[in-house]
């Protein structure tokens, strides 16, 4: 059966409400693990029913928001795909999947803390998980401006400014988190 002309639009446009959905997924995903990690400071009965309602509203978000953000993300990518193979002989197209690859074992490592939250045995610190909430944001301004520049990725000022300009948001928020625990311990 012949694709409608447009099918290669439609792909796209789910294609991108899926990196939507996929990224809105991840981001709250690790800041629930932040709080339940921080709920642990809480005492008895309380700290028992905290838990048990962060392990809960992970599990819910990974299952029906994040992963199948990241099915609608890939299921589409393979369409579009499929409408226009050469795409994966350019440059930008390789090195965004080597990205999207990253993301996808972010994803999966993302799967593994939270069951270790839920079975009690997570190392990591509210500090830690924090900054490495701060990754998928990393991979998203590189693969948004691979896909915008796709060969002709710059390398001027500009590009050092908005990189730089992300590097100083996220380090400033991390600063920020840092100074409220400290003043509230
Ligand atoms: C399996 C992984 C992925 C594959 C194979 C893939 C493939 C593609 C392809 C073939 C296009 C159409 C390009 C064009 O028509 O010029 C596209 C568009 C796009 N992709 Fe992906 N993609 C993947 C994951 C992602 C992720 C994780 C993001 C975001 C972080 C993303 C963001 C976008 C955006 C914003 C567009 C629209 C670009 C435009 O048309 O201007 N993609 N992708």
């Amino acid at each position: 059966m012949a694709l409608p002309p447009e099918a290669y639009l439609w792909f796209k446009f789910l294609h991108i409400i899926g990196v939507v959905v996929w990224f809105a997924g991840l981001f709250y995903l690790v800041r629930l693990f932040i709080y339940h990690v921080e709920a642990k400071e809480l005492e008895g009965e309380v700290q028992e029913a905290f838990l048990k309602q962060y392990s809960l509203m992970e599990k819910r978000l990974a299952n029906i928001i994040t992963t199948p953000g990241m099915i609608l993300t890939v299921s589409m990518a393979i369409g579009l795909l499929t409408l226009q193979p050469s795409l994966l002989y350019q440059g930008w197209m390789q090195i965004k999947l080597f990205f999207v690859l990253l993301l996808i074992l972010y994803h999966i490592y993302c799967y593994r803390l939270m069951n270790s939250l839920a079975n009690e045995n997570c190392k990591w610190t509210g500090g830690q998980l924090r900054a490495l909430n701060e990754l998928p944001t990393l991979f998203l301004v590189i693969v948004v401006m691979l896909v915008v520049f796709k060969n002709n990725f710059p390398t001027s000022s500009a590009t050092w400014l908005v990189i730089g300009l992300v590097v100083f948001m996220a380090l400033s928020i991390q600063l920020y988190a840092r100074h409220r625990r400290l003043r509230n311990s």
